[in-house]
């Protein structure tokens, strides 16, 4: 997931280094689009093997620096989930730039027609085959942690398995909420999930942002909001209730962590592919 970018990709010298055609497992760069000085999505060509689930992630990169001693290059990658839903024809990415990072230093400079290394291997928990039935999910992301769920947000399952969807979204910036608040306006539009889920469909998703180093319309943090009862205020939703919640996290690790305490004590238990419960929490970043 892409938050992990900005956890794992630290500090090196890093150089600018071409994407060559001879790339292994090359996909071709069809969109990029900056969002903020931090922050940015591209789209990519789908390799016509690739099957994935929706909220799912791969390991994309670019080849690194040639070693100093034998010249020879390796690839870079890291866990990137996957913002497209599981039908559309391309696949879109959405990353955080880390100035001095050995792996976005170089992809942030990524143009239309450049290739980048994708490894068609998706995995992940955030799915909606981890989760039991239930009422009403709730998608918790901070920063690029809102990937997977732009994914799932397009994927018709959701409106299918729930009547109702919350998405929080978390950021620094009211900048930084812009790539998450377009694509849930163009949901309204969605020929697919107008078609599929009905007209309206979009009435089913309740979408909560808030800032917190910014001045915005809501400010603070989603966990302190929800501890503090303020949330559920301004949503006009019942507390968190193991009975008819799903639950999806995605975001920094200290975030992931301090939530599924609280859906814990809440009485969620978490689910996996192999025994569905009722929330998910992102595992790129602890494995
Ligand atoms: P804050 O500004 O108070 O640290 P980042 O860009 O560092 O990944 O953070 C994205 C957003 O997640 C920020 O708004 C940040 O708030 C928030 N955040 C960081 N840690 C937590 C946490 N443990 N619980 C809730 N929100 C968090």
């Amino acid at each position: 997931m892409n938050e992990m970018t900005a956890v794992t990709d630290t500090a090196s010298e890093a150089k600018p280094a071409k994407a060559t055609p001879t790339l292994p497992d090359a996909q071709t760069v069809t969109a990029v689009k900056h969002w903020t000085d931090r922050l940015f999505s591209f789209r990519v060509s789908r390799p016509a093997s690739l099957r994935f689930r929706s909220g799912e992630f791969v390991m994309i990169g670019l080849m690194g620096d040639p070693d100093p001693k034998t010249g020879k290059q390796k690839p870079l990658l890291r866990a990137y989930s996957i913002a497209s839903p599981s039908w559309d024809e391309e696949l879109e990415f959405y990353s955080i730039k880390v100035q001095d990072g050995p792996l976005t230093s170089k992809l942030q400079h990524i143009k239309k027609g450049d290739q980048i290394i994708l490894r068609p291997k998706p995995v992940g928990t955030l799915v909606h085959d981890a989760l039991l039935p239930g009422k009403r999910i709730w998608f918790f992301a901070t920063g690029t942690g809102f990937a997977p769920f732009a994914s799932l947000l397009r994927e018709p399952q959701t409106y299918e398995d729930y009547d109702e969807v919350i998405i929080t979204h978390t950021c620094r910036t009211a900048g930084e909420l812009t790539y998450g608040r377009e694509l849930i306006e163009s949901l309204k539009d969605d020929e697919l999930l107008n078609e599929v889920i009905g007209e309206g469909f979009w009435k089913k998703i309740k979408y909560y942002p808030t800032t917190t180093r910014e001045e915005s319309a809501k400010m603070g943090r989603i966990t302190d909001l929800i501890n503090s009862g303020e949330a559920y205020k301004d949503l006009g939703v019942e507390p968190l209730n193991p009975e008819s919640d799903r639950a999806m996290i995605c975001g920094n690790l200290a975030f992931n962590l301090e939530l599924k305490d609280m859906l814990e004590a809440a009485g969620l238990e978490e689910g996996a592919n192999s025994k569905p419960a009722q929330y998910v929490v992102e595992k790129a970043f602890l494995d």
